[in-house]
């Protein structure tokens, strides 16, 4: 059985310090290379922003004091944004993009918030403005991280009237003035997901979104600004939404040059009542800030998500067989034993069944909802198939997709009520399924207890929770508007199935990459980026997966060549060096490999799992994107410095470049490093100064180089 193994990673929780300055009333939150800083403003009112971006000492916090702008001047005509204030609230002569606005039960909108006090426990701060008039509380609230700062709100009706949130992201940021601002984003479609794209960022508006109900696949919701910045030099600014439904980040660039990003849940079609006495925490979101270029962004992006976002940060993922691709709807016990067989002959260490395995799901039309194994299909149910499994030495995992439910189905048939709504309003299907209205107390309960209930009638050691399709038709039993009753139950039947069965390991995936955000992933072990499992197409969605999740988080699995979608031939030896780079999953039809390919890939899986650590828990250097030309190349550095690892990719290769010489980074300045394969040597100054020479021919060429240090380091 797959056991996993513990990595040792530096612990660097104490590189974070909060302090409140009194005779400044500022507040310094400091990270490994980061500082954020704000001050309560003279007129005892406004939270000034400050600074966000490279250390700072207690020194500079006075000069940022005395440069601030004092309060909204005679230019606020044409000046947006003519100072920067730490809550962006509609109100006043503010007419900039805001994070909150409301509307109180006498119609009033427009928000007067003063500073009332504040709190610092460990690596939080929560500061506390009241409305001056209103029965309104609203807390900032942060966490300092060594490379990331997590900041979101909560707001406190106290009185006893309803108050309308109209609009209620979680936070502004605010880089630096930028002379020439640009935007990076991770747009995409179904299969095509997270495409790296890079833009000035012109002033007006640029507003990223998904209005779906989930994440989705139009935009990874994160965005990063910079002045200049390559992938090895420069500042950048980034941030990401921590939240599994619609959401929106709004970057206004005005005409001087000032730069903000309102980060939060979408407020399209969104309008939450706040009864007497409620109060609402909003998601986090999370800013990232490098020095270093977008390569040292996506470093400390990583590093965080390992360990403090992530569940099970320390272990490393399995490598792992699906069955979805080979099967698609026809498993039987027999056919997919006959896989786990070749699949653990390969050296996988979990086997998953994917789709098709309850009852009644021979396609897309029926069977969601009914979480019984088919007797036909495995007549010793799931427990047969997953004792065979575990025979064998792998885990065992099953999908599932309990949000959705076919209208063919036992469930739907009994409560046809449970799903979001318009009484009169036609109800859209999606992949032939509703959703169902996870606002509804007996929509959870029915959840959790079918899944527990399923985890309870085989040794299951993993589910996939898949999503395909969006929400429509919003009307809800529920307390809460449907875009955040559904996800606060997700999060809710997760977390206590997670509880129940502390053992079992979740894979999120929505129709490929459609869910993996950071909320997403503070409960999952790992994410699926994408369907397309075509190598080549892979190289570009696990480039801009990978800007800001790590490779220890992103599922990528060799198919069969033809790839299924794209329907690209390309040599098994590429398709296993492009997973490689992540999670390395197989998911082709093993029944169909020749005994040569068998060998072959067996000989893949041996090798990953000699650099799967450095993979998964190193650091991550890109040497030339897939978006620059026909070579690219990445190499991860393990966490003690130890061992280097290459891969090297051309989807054809002219015979005047195929040679190239690639020049390694982030190695230790006095090692000598030797590939491991033909015992070469060098030193880490010829490695990084001159580069190592990798030859590619042909098409669909690749190589993976593996360097370990010889010399004392
Ligand atoms: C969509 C997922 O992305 C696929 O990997 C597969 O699990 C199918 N759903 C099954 O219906």
């Amino acid at each position: 059985m797959f056991h996993i193994s513990e990595a040792s990673v530096a612990d660097t929780s104490t590189h974070t310090a909060i302090r409140f300055l009194p005779e400044h009333r500022a507040f310094t939150l400091t990270g490994q290379a980061f500082s954020y800083i704000f001050a309560v403003d003279l007129d005892d009112v406004v939270l000034r922003h400050l600074h966000w971006g490279a250390r700072l000492g207690d020194d500079d916090v006075s000069l940022l004091i005395y440069d601030a702008p004092r309060r909204i001047g005679s230019n606020t005509w044409s000046r947006p944004r003519a100072h920067t204030e730490e809550l962006v609230a509609h109100g006043g002569l503010r007419f900039d993009e805001c994070a909150l606005k409301v509307e109180f039960s006498d119609g009033v909108r427009g928000l007067e918030l003063a500073y009332a006090d504040h709190e610092i426990s460990g690596n939080e701060l929560a500061v506390r403005l009241c409305d001056r008039h209103y029965p309104l509380d609203v807390v900032l609230r942060y966490r300092v991280y060594p490379g990331a700062l997590e900041r979101w709100m909560e707001v406190v009706n106290t009185g006893d009237d309803a108050i309308v949130l109209d609009r209620s992201a979680s936070a502004s940021w605010a880089p630096p003035w930028l002379a020439t601002p640009m935007a990076t984003w991770l747009p995409g479609m179904y299969a095509a997901e997270t495409q790296v794209t890079r833009a000035p960022l012109g002033v007006g508006r640029l507003v990223l979104e998904s209005r779906r109900g989930v994440p989705g696949h139009a935009a990874h919701p994160w965005m990063a600004v910079d002045g200049g910045a390559d992938e090895e030099h420069g500042e950048v600014w980034s941030v990401a939404v921590a939240w599994s439904g619609s959401w929106k980040i709004v970057a206004e660039h005005a005409f001087d040059g000032a730069v903000h990003l309102t980060a939060g849940r979408n407020d399209f079609d969104l309008r939450q009542p706040l009864r007497p006495g409620e109060s609402v925490v909003l998601p986090a979101t999370v800013g990232v800030y490098s020095d270093g270029g977008y390569g040292e962004l996506t470093r400390r992006w990583h590093t965080h998500e390992r360990q403090h976002v992530v569940p099970r940060p320390r272990h490393a993922r399995p490598v792992l067989y699906n069955g979805w691709e080979a099967s698609f709807f026809t498993v039987a016990h027999d056919q997919q034993t006959a896989l786990a067989k070749r699949a653990a002959d390969l050296g996988a260490e979990m086997f998953f069944i994917d789709d098709g395995w309850f009852l009644r799901r021979f396609d897309e039309t029926a069977g969601l909802g009914d979480w019984t194994a088919d007797p036909d299909k495995l007549p010793g149910g799931l427990a047969a198939l997953a004792d065979e499994v575990h025979a064998r030495g792998m885990a065992f995992g099953v999908w599932v997709e309990p949000e959705a439910v076919n209208p063919d189905s036992d469930l739907f048939r009994a409560h046809p009520d449970w799903i979001y709504q318009w009484p009169t309003r036609a109800r859209s299907l999606a992949r032939n399924t509703h959703l169902l209205d996870l606002g509804r107390p007996a929509v959870r309960s029915w959840m959790f207890e079918a899944l527990d209930a399923l985890l309870r009638s085989a040794d299951i050691d993993a589910l996939k929770w898949d999503i395909n399709r969006p929400m429509s038709e919003s009307g809800t039993a529920g307390s809460e508007p449907a875009a955040i009753g559904h996800v606060r139950g997700l999060y809710e039947v997760i977390d206590r199935l997670r509880a129940a069965h502390p053992h079992v390991m979740i894979e999120s995936c929505a129709s490929g990459g459609g869910r993996a955000d950071l909320g997403m992933l503070a409960r999952t072990e790992w994410a699926w980026p994408s369907d397309n499992t075509d190598a080549l197409e892979r190289l570009a969605i696990q480039e801009g997966y990978g800007f800001v999740h790590s490779p220890h988080t992103m599922m990528c699995w060799v198919t069969d060549s033809p790839s299924y979608l794209g329907k690209r031939a390309a040599p098994l030896r590429f398709r296993f060096h492009v997973a490689m780079c992540g999670i390395l999953g197989i998911g082709g039809d093993l029944t169909g490999w020749s005994d040569e390919e068998m060998a072959e890939a067996a000989g893949y899986v041996k090798r990953y799992k000699e650099i799967r650590e450095t993979v998964q828990f190193g650091q991550l250097y890109r040497l030339a994107s897939p978006r620059r030309g026909e070579f690219s190349s990445l190499s991860y550095v393990a966490s003690d410095g130890s061992q280097v690892v290459l891969f090297a990719f051309a989807q054809t290769v002219r015979y005047c470049v195929q040679t190239r010489l690639v020049r390694l980074r982030g190695l230790q300045p006095d090692a000598v490093y030797e590939n491991v394969d033909t015992g070469g040597r060098f030193s880490a100054a010829y490695l990084v100064g001159h580069g190592l020479r990798v030859s590619l021919v042909g098409d669909y060429a690749s190589e993976l180089v593996v360097l370990r240090t010889v010399s004392p380091t």
